[in-house]
């Protein structure tokens, strides 16, 4: 391969250059990628690798994001089927990336702090602090510095893994790239919210308007734009801000409360949000969500609610996390945003079940910065008790990422004429009958569904749409219109045949189809070849079980720790084996709904044939099972009577934190029964199978307290 020979103008930073010297550099770079691509693609003979061709494209077009006027017709960047951007190298986190519960009434808030006092069993009279801050509306992030030195900044991703943005985020004014101050731990991950203000999101938008670049739908869409850039010098340009507000690992704590640590980071150079309160009770927290819900409209920035999190440290840790979310801390949401606007048309969806579900199309209108366009009706019934005609002027409400849905019907405007009428037949092809599901007692459900199962070609494009998605195989290049390509076209009709896509490529040809060329087929065979390795919480959640969400997936990955024990006990719980049905039972976050819905998929024989195949085309990695080094791993352990020292859902959780299995009865395979005051029928249990019965301070011994 033998690379073009440099210009002096190449070495230039795009930032640095006047209007003279970006028109002649780009004008160079246009015609080097011209001879790249006339080498690659008439002559089959690359000159650069991938990277450095990249790298030429990455530079052409953020000289145009910074000069516009370079921007022609027919300038490069235009060019359909240009070599996508490849993604960012992969980063796991050190301590996961975790979310927030959410609270949206004050009830939510009094039993927060009701369950937490439980938790610890604090007396009445016992002081519980919490700071409460704004809940930033843009992309949080972790940054990691040894010695004081920025060494890796991520985002959140899965929370587990996230993508390296290290360059990008090296240029925000906010972020320090050493730490100051004296008590800087060797290792220190700083979390925290990249945002944009709201003017600058305004006005960033007028100049992508002016220039013909891409237009965001809101300041937390922009920023998760401008700093998703393969050109940091894009990123540069960009106005991005940083708040600093938590922390992942840590080599030593400077500072034992949530308090002194917002202090603490502020010492050391971030910004930290200044409206910022210390409360000491449920009223206090509520006093202050009203409070800053006046103010929102002027902050500079958007939020979408405000943070509560226990302010001692050591509570924290004592309360510690379930599943996805700490117990320590919660977000109060504000109420949602609502508009009125016309009914145009009301659509029916099928879903990945089969489900119908209502879609209101609407008048497009705006809703706290997005334009929506499309409301959920939920189901016959909710249309039924909403009164909705098509023609109908609606109030529509949006909060956060929900889907925005249609609270009522303004009853002073034009109503529509007739009545709507459920259909009775599937928009799919196979127009089959729409049955609704049965619910106990023999009532219909307001469930309506598409009896085409797998046939009806509506729920399999879910389906595979669902399995491609972004928390399920997240397959880079593969979204809705191509999964209804490939599907219409036949090449892709199960999840298995997105990894023998590939091989039949000889058939299909793909690069000759529009919209694709020889590099963007080439990206997508490997970003289909990054995700033959599959993590197994992921992988049970792509399979797409009703009720089997994210959370559900990590809970059964964790019990299970394997594929193939995952997959035994799911066919045991089809034959009803009640021993299994016990096991997965017994497992935090999973109940009998779960059981059954695991029972109905692998009970059909076409979805076990479906998941065999697929199998057969990935490596699932083992999950990361409890602590297996401490005293308790891998133990059954029942607690029984009064504990004295915990609570008893302290109790679970610790035993839980260290790798033990915490059961609700005694048998023979219980490892310890730890016994309070008043333990009755389970200590007897216990002694009838030898089992092995520890006090309170017998079981903090064991585990090293
Ligand atoms: S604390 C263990 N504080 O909200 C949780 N999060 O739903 C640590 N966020 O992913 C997060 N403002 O992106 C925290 N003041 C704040 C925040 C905040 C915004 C975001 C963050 C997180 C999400 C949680």
């Amino acid at each position: 391969m033998k690379a073009a020979k440099p210009h002096r103008d190449s070495k230039l930073a795009v930032a640095e250059m006047t209007a003279n010297q970006a028109k002649r550099e780009h004008a160079r770079l246009e015609a080097e990628i011209k001879t790249h691509d006339e080498a690659y693609y008439q002559k089959d003979a690359p000159l650069v690798p991938d990277a450095e061709y990249d790298a030429l494209r990455q530079r052409y077009n953020a000289i145009e994001e910074r000069f516009p006027d370079l921007r022609t017709l027919d300038s490069l960047s235009r060019k359909v089927g240009a070599a996508p951007a490849r993604g960012f190298a992969k980063v796991r986190h050190a301590v996961p990336m975790l979310s927030l519960e959410n609270a949206f009434s004050d009830t939510d808030v009094t039993d927060f702090v009701g369950r937490i006092r439980r938790f610890l069993n604090l007396k009445e009279d016992a002081e519980l602090a919490f700071t409460a801050e704004p809940k930033i509306d843009g992309l949080s992030m972790s940054l990691r510095y040894e010695g004081g030195e920025l060494k890796v900044a991520a985002t959140r991703g899965d929370g587990a893994e996230g993508e390296d943005v290290t360059a990008n985020i090296k240029t925000l004014k906010d972020v320090p790239h050493k730490l100051k101050g004296k008590r800087v731990p060797e290792v220190c991950e700083v979390r925290g919210e990249v945002y944009m203000t709201k003017a600058d999101f305004l006005a960033l938008n007028k100049r992508q308007a002016e220039t013909g670049g891409q237009i965001f739908a809101n300041p937390r869409n922009s920023a998760a734009g401008s700093l998703r850039q393969k050109d940091s010098s894009i990123t540069a340009s960009r106005p991005l801000r940083f708040f600093a507000y938590a922390w992942g690992e840590m080599s030593e704590m400077p500072a034992d409360k949530q308090s002194s640590m917002i202090k603490w980071l502020g010492s050391a150079g971030f910004h930290v949000n200044p409206i910022w309160k210390l409360c000491h009770s449920a009223e206090e927290l509520l006093a202050f969500q009203h409070e800053v819900g006046l103010k929102r409209a002027t902050l500079e920035y958007d939020i979408d609610g405000v943070v509560y999190k226990t302010d001692r440290l050591d509570w924290q840790e004592r309360l510690g996390f379930v599943s996805r979310t700490p117990r320590w801390a919660i977000a109060h949401k504000f109420a949602a945003e609502r508009a009125a606007t016309v009914v145009r048309d009301i659509e029916i969806q099928v879903g990945r079940t089969g489900a119908l579900t209502p879609v209101a199309k609407l008048e497009p209108v705006t809703v706290g910065g997005v334009v929506v366009q499309n409301a959920t009706l939920h189901n016959q019934d909710e249309i039924e008790r909403l009164g909705v005609r098509i023609g109908d002027t609606v109030t529509i409400q949006r909060a956060g990422d929900v889907i925005p849905q249609v609270v009522e019907v303004v009853q002073d405007k034009p109503r529509g004429k007739k009545a709507y009428k459920f259909p009775t037949e599937c928009p799919c092809p196979l127009k089959t009958e729409v049955v609704r599901e049965v619910i106990a007692g023999g009532e219909a459900g307001a469930r309506a569904h598409c009896t085409g199962e797998f046939a009806c070609p509506f729920q399999r494009t879910q389906h595979l749409m669902h399995f491609v998605s972004r928390r399920a195989f997240d397959i880079e290049g593969l979204g809705e219109k191509q999964i209804e390509l490939f599907y219409e076209q036949g090449w892709v009709k199960e999840p298995a045949d997105i990894f023998t896509l590939q091989e039949r490529d000889k058939k299909i040809n793909l690069k000759d189809v529009e919209g694709y060329g020889e590099i963007s087929v080439r990206n997508l065979y490997q970003s289909i070849e990054a995700r033959r390795d599959i993590s197994l919480e992921r992988f049970i959640y792509a399979l797409g079980i009703r009720h089997v969400g994210e959370t559900t997936a990590i809970a059964l990955a964790r019990g299970y720790g394997s594929w193939q024990a995952f997959h035994d006990a799911a066919l045991k719980v089809v034959d009803k084996d009640e021993e299994a049905v016990a096991e997965m039972d017994a497992l935090d976050q999973i109940g009998d709904t779960v059981i059954e819905a695991i029972g109905e998929y692998f009970g059909e024989s076409h979805n076990r044939k479906l998941v065999d195949r697929l199998v057969g085309q990935v490596s699932i990695k083992e999950a990361e099972r409890p602590k297996t080094d401490t005293a308790v791993a891998g133990k059954t352990v029942v607690f029984t009577g009064s504990l004295e020292k915990m609570t008893r859902d302290e109790a679970k959780a610790m035993a839980e934190r260290l790798g033990a299995k915490v059961s609700g009865s005694v048998s023979k395979k219980t490892d310890y029964v730890v016994a309070g005051p008043g333990a009755g029928s389970k200590l007897a249990e216990a002694q009838k199978h030898g089992v092995q019965v520890l006090s309170e301070d017998d079981w903090f011994r064991l585990i090293g307290r």
